[in-house]
């Protein structure tokens, strides 16, 4: 384990922003993790970073950038159809995806192609075509920073909601994943209930889709709209879609006959964030070297070496639009690193 110093960040962070960390240590092994944690120097400024595809570096980063790529995937357990599969925080999410879908562990097909590490896959629980990570969590082993202890938590105490989990809430800063037991099952039900699933499927004329049928599929809804990591740089969906009241859909609803939403469960509708964005003519635009994806406006999108303060400048600049024009306020997805 080396600690190096005033490091690049730009292979850390999918957006492709080049700040520069002040320290920078990549944990390859659980024996690296634990010799971090007995340094005492996650007691000092720190970051922990997966995949870094949810990030957006404002400016340099005064601090240590912890990166985990740990790495292991094992069957721990059978239980009639139900597997429990651990896999280390550093894994890279797809890569788990697909080694499941190649073992006939399902339950996980249609979070295909998400890009980012299984360590962070709980802190925000992530989601995609109608799942999120918490539907195939069993218990996240996470340290204890504070005290170097490894616990373990169970799905419900891990306070799992829409891109929310209590590790980036009530626990924020405390605890490092290091790995993840997933229940998954020797069973495929597919689930295509997502109607941009339900119509590429559909387009394709397979009527029953077998799991890796059902993941290419899922995977190539998906790049359809996103920016390809590899050729433009983003953080995936900027903004949450945000979640309005019965009554203030139904006025906006009036104001707005073609407003795009989805009933939530108990009361209340999330709105499609990318449409309000549209909405207000920002889909394609672009604001110094940041811009709104053309064909995904909740998506922002790397121009060609644009720094953190130009992403911001732009993601203000649609906030602003669609609380002057929806009264509503879009709260940011991504994570901002001052
Ligand atoms: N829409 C527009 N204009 C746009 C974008 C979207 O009108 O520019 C409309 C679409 O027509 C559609 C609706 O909005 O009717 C929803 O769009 P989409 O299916 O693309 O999903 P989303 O709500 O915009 C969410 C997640 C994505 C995830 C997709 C698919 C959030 C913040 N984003 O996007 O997650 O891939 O659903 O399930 O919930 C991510 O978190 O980084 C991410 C990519």
């Amino acid at each position: 384990m080396t600690i190096e110093k005033n490091v690049s960040l730009l292979p850390y962070n999918t957006f492709g922003i080049d700040a520069r960390a002040d320290e920078l240590v990549e944990l390859h092994s659980p024996d690296d993790l634990r010799a971090l944690l007995h340094s005492g120097r996650l007691r000092g400024r720190h970051y922990i970073v997966g995949g870094g595809s949810n990030l957006v570096f404002a400016g340099d980063y005064h601090g240590l950038i912890v990166a985990l790529r740990t790495q292991g995937i094992a069957l721990l357990r059978e239980e009639g159809d139900d597997l429990y599969v651990e896999a280390q925080a550093g894994v890279v999410w797809d890569d788990f995806v697909r080694h499941c879908i190649a073992q006939g562990w399902h339950g996980m097909e249609n979070l295909v192609a998400i890009p980012g590490t299984v360590g962070a896959a709980p802190v925000q629980n992530v989601g995609a075509y109608g799942k999120e990570a918490k539907d195939v969590i069993h218990e996240v082993l996470a340290y204890h920073i504070a005290t170097g202890e490894l616990r373990r938590f169970r799905n419900e105490e891990c306070q799992f909601a829409y891109r929310h989990s209590a590790f980036k809430g009530e626990w924020q800063g405390q605890y490092i994943v290091a790995s993840v037991v997933f229940r998954l099952s020797k069973l495929f039900r597919p689930a295509v209930d997502y109607k941009a699933v339900a119509a590429a499927l559909s387009q394709t004329g397979i009527e029953h889709p077998d799991a890796t049928q059902l993941a290419d599929t899922i995977a190539a809804v998906r790049w359809s709209k996103l920016p390809r990591p590899e050729e433009r740089g983003s953080a995936g969906s900027f903004f949450k879609n945000p979640m309005v009241s019965h009554e203030h859909y139904q006025q906006l609803l009036r104001q707005e006959p073609g407003l795009v939403a989805f009933p939530i469960e108990g009361d209340g509708y999330k709105l499609a964030a990318g449409w309000l964005i549209e909405q207000c003519g920002w889909r394609g635009k672009s604001k110094g070297r940041a811009g709104v994806c053309p064909t995904q406006a909740l998506v922002l999108e790397n121009r060609g070496g644009c720094n953190g303060s130009e992403v911001l400048a732009l993601a203000d600049a649609i906030v602003a639009d669609v609380q002057r024009r929806f009264g509503v306020t879009l709260e940011k997805e991504a994570i901002v690193l001052e």
